[in-house]
């Protein structure tokens, strides 16, 4: 084991840690650790734009981008939060842009910007152009600008170290990080002052995700198996065009370039449910209605897809701001795009809960809102709560830039006026036991099967649609492999790049986020959001605009309610 000392430990290279470190870099002694090459980080497979109202291409105010986020998060959002997401997205794109991100461009040279699900004009008359964006790119040339500038600014990466452990004084402070090298298997502990948690989501639970393979939930899951809370976890978004079966995010922008979603019939549907947003109404119901089609019979040849149309787009426009995810339906459905429909599904996108946290990223110990000393998290792995019951397109670029500066921000105060923690004897223990006891096995269990029938149940039970039958059940086959994943046992015993092991351990950290998921969903007895039951199929303010703490303490998992922040819109009915 190697013993490092640092002032600050990001862990995850993505939008939000990097952000969290272009902060503190070359003002304190830092370390990003990712499990990947960081330009690999899921931030870089994000499409179609960052919300801001720039009000480049029509009048625009962040107000209003506030008010869309509130409703579209169906009201559950926290309005402080919202309203520094809305009024500080500004800033944050314009700082990127100096960074030397290279956005699309109107004719004048301004920042150019689309539609995009959710987004109006005016509290809600129609659709409004706030998302600035990089063809559709735009998350690809976000990690790429603040990786440069991470290298830039000499910040330190431990890039391909494995997340293993969060480290707690005696007194509860955050104290550093285990974690293992994946080329040569080695342990380090990095002892810091402060520690951020920016490990992104946990898509990889489902069948259907549009989630790179490291979507995991590593840096939610361990904190929370060392008591720390998770909030809200029952909102998990569908985004309502991945291609059929495959789950590869298609890019809202298709939507919001004209593109149309069509039944089996050519009928563009969604007018039909959202007279105003059509298509570009919010994400949650969207996927309701290619569901509702779909049941109504109106699935592509009967089956369980529905047609993505932008074969009246020009072919100009095609190339010029849809070039990737038309390339993607050419090469994995064979499908051209110009021509023909593309297949598409809904696919699992989004985690909406996560770590709670304070609006400086400082993860909080209980639903009264005491912080845990040192520990930090923003961006997917973190609940601010912008998103509320469901996040707009685009807003995930929005929350990573605004809330991983302010992380930063606050860390660098905390830093600067902390000592570090003292740690608890032989840290790197509890890791090394349980990663030694996985190894030693003979035989057992197998990880990948424990997880496919995850995934199938988690996709069966507990997506677009649920209610209690079909989530009791899910949660009964969580608990047994839960029971079976203490006997999981792998072939590879080296300790050289042995995927078969941290395929296992993230195995363990998804089964565990899965189980306070369905606790979630199943206490919270109403539909909102992405969080739709058919035996509550009203929303219930007077019992639920709350939030859900789910804690562990010991064996036994407690839910508590947190209240929602409401500042300036009062909870309406949501009509698009
Ligand atoms: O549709 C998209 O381009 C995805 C954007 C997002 O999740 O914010």
């Amino acid at each position: 084991m190697s013993y490092h000392r640092y002032d600050a430990v990001i862990v995850g290279a993505g939008g939000a840690g990097l952000m969290t470190a272009i902060q503190m870099a070359g003002k304190a002694n830092i370390a990003v650790v990712s499990k990947l090459y960081p330009p690999r980080s899921h931030t870089g497979a994000a499409q179609g734009g960052v919300a801001a109202a720039l009000g480049n291409t029509e009048e625009d105010h962040w107000e209003w981008h506030m008010f869309d986020t509130v409703k579209g998060g169906d009201y559950l959002v926290d309005q402080d939060a919202a309203a520094i997401l809305a009024r500080d997205a500004i800033d944050a794109v314009y700082e990127l842009e100096h960074m030397g991100l290279p956005f699309n461009r109107t004719p004048d040279g301004l920042i150019d910007q689309r539609r995009f699900g959710g987004h109006s004009r005016n509290f809600g008359e129609g659709p409004v152009r706030r998302a600035c964006y990089a063809a559709d790119r735009t998350g690809h040339m976000i990690i790429q600008t603040l990786y440069q500038q991470g290298i830039k600014h000499n910040v330190t990466f431990r890039d391909e170290e494995f997340l293993l452990d969060v480290l707690f004084s005696e007194n509860g402070e955050c104290c550093g990080v285990v974690t293992r090298e994946l080329t040569t298997g080695e342990y380090h502990v990095l002892h810091a002052k402060a520690v951020m948690i920016a490990t992104g989501g946990f898509g990889r639970m489902f069948k259907i995700t549009s989630n790179a393979m490291a979507g995991t939930g590593d840096g939610v899951a361990i904190p929370y198996r060392r008591g720390v809370p998770v909030m809200d976890m029952e909102f998990y978004q569908f985004h309502p065009t991945g291609l059929y079966k495959l789950g590869i995010l298609l890019s809202e922008a298709a939507r919001g370039e004209g593109g149309i979603l069509r039944n089996n019939e050519g009928e563009a549907f969604a007018a039909r449910y959202a007279p105003t947003m059509k298509d570009l109404a919010p994400r949650d119901m969207v996927s309701r209605f290619i569901y509702e089609e779909v049941k109504a019979g109106r699935g592509i040849d009967g089956k369980d897809y529905v047609h993505l149309d932008l074969t009246h787009l020009p072919p100009e426009v095609i190339d010029a701001k849809l070039p990737d995810i038309t390339d993607f339906a050419r090469t994995y459905l064979n499908v051209e795009p110009k021509t023909q429909p593309v297949p598409i599904q809904p696919t699992a996108h989004y985690a909406m809960g996560g770590l709670p946290t304070d609006l400086d990223g400082r993860v909080l110990a209980d639903a009264s809102g005491n912080v845990i000393p040192g520990l930090y998290a923003a961006g997917e792995s973190a609940c601010v709560s912008v998103h509320g019951a469901n996040r707009l397109g685009t807003n995930s670029l929005v929350d990573l830039i605004v809330f991983g500066r302010r992380a930063g921000r606050h860390m660098l105060k905390f830093v600067d006026d902390t000592s570090h923690p003292t740690m608890p004897a032989n840290p790197d223990r509890p890791a090394r036991e349980e990663i030694d006891e996985i190894v030693a096995r003979p035989s057992g269990e197998n990880a990948a099967e424990i997880r496919e029938r995850l995934q199938d149940v988690m996709m069966d039970k507990v997506s677009v649609v649920r209610n209690a039958g079909g989530m009791n059940e899910a949660l009964a086959e969580v608990e047994s492999l839960r029971n079976a994943y203490k006997n999981v046992a792998i072939q590879d015993k080296g300790n050289i790049f042995n995927t078969d092991l941290t395929e296992a351990l993230e195995c363990g950290y998804m089964l565990d986020l899965a189980e306070a998921l369905i606790i979630g969903a199943l206490a919270r007895e109403e539909s909102r959001g992405a969080h739709y039951r058919t035996d509550f199929e009203k929303r219930d303010d007077s019992n639920w605009l709350a939030h859900t703490v789910v804690k562990m303490k010991g064996d036994k998992l407690e839910l508590t309610k947190k209240p929602v922040t409401v500042t300036t819109f009062e909870p309406k009915e949501r009509v698009y």
